[in-house]
C-alpha cells in the first residue's frame, strides 16, 4: 500500500483541468444495459470506482471496451441476473445494477450494501420504488430478490427520513423507463447527476419529463437503443481543486468547470472571502483574494444546497480561517471521520453534537502523519497537510483513488511537493527524544475536542 507524503504549506498556481464525474458516470453504465445495442461514454474518468463498475457489467454479460476515457458497452449478452456480495462490499453503488436487472430481466438478486464509513446508507427508497412498479420483494442470506411479471407505470414518492436519495432515484428511473405506462416520481432527487442519467435515457429514447425538478414523468418504452455521450465534469472534484488553491495562499485557473452545478460551494467559497472570476464559460480563475476571511455556517443539504461530499474539504479550509465556523451535516450525521485526523495537524474542532461541528479556526497547521477513511475525508486530509507546515504523511490513499483522477499528478503539476511511497507498517519508535523546542503550557494542547467554540457569526449558505 501506498501513502502520499507532503510537504506542506507551499502555494498552489498554474492550470488544471477537472475530469469527467464519477458519480455521474456509475448509473450511466449500468443504464447503458437498458439497451440491447452498443453505448459508447465519453470522458470517463479513469478511477477505482470506474473500473471495478466495468467489472460488474462484465459480470453481467456486457462486453466492454475501455481506452483514453472512452468506454463502449455492448450490452447484448446481458444475462446474468445475480450481483454477489463479492463485488458488493467493493462498491456500494453495484447496487445500480438492480434496476436495469428488473427492467432486462424481470428478475434480480442483489446483495445488500452494508454500512460505510461515512455512515449507515440504507437502500429502503430504492426497494420502495420498485416494489411500487409492480415488483416482488423478499431478502435471503443478505441478498434482495426481486421478481415481477411486468413492470407497470405508477406514482411514488422517494422521499426518506433524510431527505431525497439520488441513488434511489437513479435507480427507479432506469426500471421505470421500460415500464409499461406512465411513472410519475415524486420528491426525486435533483443533484446534476440525476440530470445526466435523465438526458442520458433520453438520448437512447426514453421520454423523461420534468428533468432537473423534483416531480419526473416518465412515459415507459417499448425499447432503448443505443448512445453516443459526454460524461459533464466533476463538480466535487472542481470543489476540491478549488479549496486546494485558497487553502495554500495559491492563484490557479481550473478549466472544465461545470458552472452551472457549482452555485452554492461557490457561493460558500465568495463568502469566505475568495476571488472567483470566469475566464470563459467553463474556465474559473481562483484567488485567495485580499483581505481577511471570514468563518461560515454551512448546511450540508441535497442540491441546490450545499453538497455533503465538499464538506470535508470545507472543514480544512475553515480549520484555518481565525475566527469560528459551525458545519451542520443533514446527509449523513456521522460524516467527520477527517475531524479526529484534522486534529492531528493542529485543528481545533468540537462537535456539540450528533451532525454538527464547530471549528476554531486557527493560523496554522502542522504536518503530521493521518489517515484517510473513505474518499471525501482523504481529500481533506490532502488539502489540509499541502497548506501546514512541515511534512505529512497522509495514508490509506487507495480511498482517495477512487474518486479522484491523476491527483496527484494534478497537484505536482501546480507546484506541489507530494510523492508517493510505500507505506511502511511499522512505526520505528523514538531513537532518542526530540528536542524540546518551545516550552508549552501543557494546558494549551489540545488532546479532545479543544476549547468550547462560541456561536459562529451567520455567514456562508
Ligand atoms: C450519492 O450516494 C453519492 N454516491 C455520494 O457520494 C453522495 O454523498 C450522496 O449521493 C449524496 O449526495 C454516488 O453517486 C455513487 P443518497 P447515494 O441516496 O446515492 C438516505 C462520494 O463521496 N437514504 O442520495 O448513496 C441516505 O442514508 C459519495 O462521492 C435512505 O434513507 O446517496 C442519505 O442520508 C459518498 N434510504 C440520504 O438518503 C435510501 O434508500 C441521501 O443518500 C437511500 C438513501
Amino acid at each position: 500500500m501506498d501513502m502520499f507524503e507532503i510537504e506542506g504549506a507551499r502555494p498552489l498556481r498554474g492550470t488544471v483541468r477537472v475530469g469527467g464525474s464519477k458519480n455521474a458516470c456509475l448509473p450511466l453504465i449500468t443504464a447503458a444495459l437498458l439497451s440491447e445495442e452498443p453505448t459508447v461514454l465519453r470522458g470517463v474518468p479513469n478511477l477505482r470506482d470506474i473500473r471495478e463498475m466495468i467489472g460488474l457489467v462484465r459480470h453481467l454479460g456486457a462486453r466492454v471496451e475501455y481506452a483514453n476515457g472512452r468506454l463502449e458497452i455492448d450490452p447484448s449478452g446481458f444475462q446474468a441476473d445475480s450481483v454477489p456480495y463479492e463485488i458488493m462490499r467493493k462498491m456500494r453503488a453495484s447496487f445500480y445494477a438492480m434496476g436495469p436487472m428488473i427492467a432486462r430481466l424481470g428478475r434480480a438478486k442483489v446483495s445488500l450494501p452494508g454500512g460505510c464509513a461515512i455512515g449507515d446508507r440504507p437502500v429502503d427508497l430504492h426497494l420502495r420504488g420498485f416494489h411500487a412498479l409492480g415488483v416482488r420483494m423478499g431478502r435471503s442470506a443478505g441478498y434482495v430478490l426481486a421478481r415481477h411479471e411486468g413492470l407497470t407505470g405508477t406514482r411514488l414518492s422517494l422521499l426518506g427520513t433524510n431527505g431525497t436519495s439520488v441513488g434511489a432515484t437513479c435507480n427507479v428511473l432506469m426500471a421505470a423507463v421500460l415500464a409499461r405506462g406512465t411513472t410519475v416520481i415524486d420528491d426525486a432527487a435533483r443533484e446534476p447527476e440525476v440530470i445526466e442519467l435523465c438526458n442520458f435515457l433520453n438520448s437512447m429514447g426514453a421520454r423523461i419529463e420534468g428533468v432537473g425538478t423534483s416531480r419526473l414523468r416518465i412515459d415507459g418504452a417499448e425499447r432503448l437503443h443505443g448512445t453516443d455521450w459526454e460524461v459533464c465534469s466533476d463538480r466535487i472534484e472542481a470543489a476540491t481543486l478549488a479549496i486546494t488553491v485558497l487553502i495554500t495562499h495559491g492563484s490557479a485557473v481550473l478549466e472544465n468547470v461545470p458552472r452551472e452545478h457549482m452555485e452554492s460551494a461557490l457561493f460558500a467559497l465568495e463568502q469566505w472571502g475568495a476571488e472567483l472570476k470566469w475566464k470563459g464559460p467553463r474556465a474559473l480563475s481562483v484567488h485567495r483574494g485580499r483581505g481577511t476571511k471570514r468563518p461560515l455556517q454551512i448546511v450540508t443539504e441535497p442540491y441546490p444546497g450545499f453538497p455533503t461530499d465538499a464538506q470535508p474539504q470545507l472543514t480544512a479550509l475553515l480549520a484555518l480561517t481565525p475566527g469560528y465556523s459551525a458545519i451542520r451535516e443533514t446527509i449523513y450525521a456521522e460524516r467527520f471521520m477527517h475531524v479526529p485526523e484534522l486534529k492531528r495537524l493542529g485543528a481545533r474542532i468540537t462537535s456539540p453534537e450528533r451532525g454538527r461541528i464547530e471549528i476554531a479556526g486557527t493560523g496554522a497547521l502542522e504536518g503530521a502523519a493521518v489517515m484517510a477513511s473513505d474518499l471525501r475525508a482523504g481529500a481533506a486530509l490532502i488539502l489540509a497537510a499541502l497548506a501546514a507546515h512541515g511534512t505529512s504523511q497522509v495514508r490509506r490513499i487507495y480511498h482517495v483513488e477512487r474518486g479522484y483522477e491523476r491527483l496527484e499528478e494534478k497537484l505536482r503539476a501546480l507546484g506541489a511537493r507530494i510523492r508517493r511511497v510505500p507505506e511502511s507498517e511499522e512505526d520505528p519508535g523514538m531513537t532518542e527524544p526530540p528536542a524540546i523546542v518551545e516550552e508549552v503550557d501543557s494546558s494549551a494542547i489540545v488532546v479532545d475536542g479543544g476549547p468550547p467554540v462560541t456561536p459562529a457569526r451567520t455567514m456562508g449558505s
